[in-house]
């Protein structure tokens, strides 16, 4: 990395931990994703940042939409392991978890979630080894009340590693 870049000042950003599902022919799949705003309000619009090489990334290329599970601060790591770990190339992850199918084929995760996001994809950016998705909400529902994790508490309370394919994994370094 260029020498002028402390890690531990990216650090000090704040983000929350979710899990970002699609469907495309039947077939539905989700990751962890960190890299997750929302970007206006009216419309409301939010943009994900998603590997190249992710199964969810080819998924939602090709559906053209996206839910989003905001994960509740007690979410077991062994449960952010199933999506945040594994392929779905290889493995059906929903088979690991509850989920509702919303709209157009488009899965939910319920397990462990504070609230669900639909949003319907606008534009697709290539940011390097990533693809930055920026999508407008058009629905948005309160499963529960409690407390998100933040992408600071995985990581100081939960003791979580960052995988090569979030855009953080250069944080394992620092710790
Ligand atoms: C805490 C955490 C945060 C993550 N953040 C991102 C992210 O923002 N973007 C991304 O592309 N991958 C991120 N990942 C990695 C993906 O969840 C992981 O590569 C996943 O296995 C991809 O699954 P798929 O191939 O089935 O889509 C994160 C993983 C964890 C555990």
């Amino acid at each position: 990395m260029n020498e002028s870049i402390d890690p531990r000042a990216l650090f000090t950003l704040s983000y929350g931990v979710y899990i970002l599902s699609t469907g495309y022919e039947g077939k539905y799949n989700g990751q962890i994703i960190n890299a997750l705003m929302q970007l206006t309000g009216d419309p409301i619009c939010v943009a994900a940042c998603l590997h190249k090489n992710n199964y969810t990334t080819e998924l939602v290329e090709k559906s053209g939409r996206f839910s989003v599970s905001v994960l509740e601060d007690s979410v077991p790591l062994q449960f952010i392991g199933i999506f945040g770990f594994r392929c779905g190339r290889e493995f059906d992850k929903f088979k690991e978890c509850s989920y509702e199918v919303r709209e157009e084929g488009l899965p939910l995760v319920v397990d462990y979630s504070l609230a669900g996001i639909e949003a319907k994809v606008l534009s697709v950016q290539d940011v390097f080894t990533h693809k930055l998705f920026v999508g407008r909400v058009e629905k948005a529902v309160l499963l529960k009340e409690g407390y998100p994790l933040t992408y600071a508490n995985y990581h100081r309370v939960k003791k979580g590693k960052s995988p090569a394919n979030a855009p953080s994994a250069i944080f394992n370094k620092v710790k």
